[in-house]
């Protein structure tokens, strides 16, 4: 019980560290909470600080997930129960960490890393289209309910587990209810596009 309790507490605290708050603090000195869409994760980053700086930002977002399982795995020696709700406690610290008064992500860089390092397979045909969401409509946010939706479908698919099915389903409930302004912005057709340094706004 011990090591399950360590183990959570560390993947919280790991999850909590934002990076995409550190970087706009870092290179422009504001609170990225405070500018676009007002949340802490990449895709703002885009719009306040570019591509190059919110890519940086996605990779170790991802990694945080990447790492949580890591240690869920390396403390359990293996238990993929605790792998996942590890990864499940880094996304947790991502949308609500404990370091910006919880105030944080919507968790879905974490929840790749987080995804692929379980379910890779399902991550991969999910992430395929979801970026083709996202590359036709523009809208990142539809993109991610798309990538967080699919997991579990295609996971039952893929004859996984109820347990594990179960456990996406937390990540999964953890996306939808953190995009709820977006899914309220894309049904009023006031969501926000991205766009990409050199194309027109
Ligand atoms: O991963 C977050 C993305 O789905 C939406 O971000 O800033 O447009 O609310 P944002």
């Amino acid at each position: 019980m011990f090591i399950w309790g360590i183990s959570i507490l560390i993947s919280y605290l790991l999850g909590s560290i934002s990076f995409s708050y550190l970087f706009t603090r870092w290179l422009k000195g504001v609170d990225i909470r405070n500018y676009g869409s007002g949340n802490a994760g990449a895709t703002n980053t885009l719009r306040v600080l570019g591509t190059g700086p919110a890519a940086i930002v996605f990779v170790l977002d991802a990694l945080k997930g990447v790492a949580s399982v890591g240690i869920g795995n390396w403390m359990s020696h293996g238990d993929h129960i605790m792998m996942v709700v590890c990864g499940i406690a880094a996304v947790v610290g991502h949308n609500w960490p404990v370091f910006l008064r919880f105030r944080g992500g919507k968790g879905i860089a974490t929840t790749v890393g987080v995804a692929a390092s379980c379910f890779f397979g399902a991550t991969l045909i999910s992430g395929i289209l979801a970026i083709l969401f996202i590359a036709v409509t523009r809208y990142v946010s539809l993109g991610s309910l798309v990538l967080t939706i699919f997991i579990p479908i295609v996971m039952w698919i893929m004859n996984y587990s109820g347990l594990m099915i179960g456990l996406m389903l937390i990540i999964t409930a953890m996306a939808i209810l953190r995009h709820k302004q977006n899914i309220s912005n894309l049904i009023h057709g006031t969501e926000r596009k991205i766009h990409f340094k050199g194309e027109d706004a």
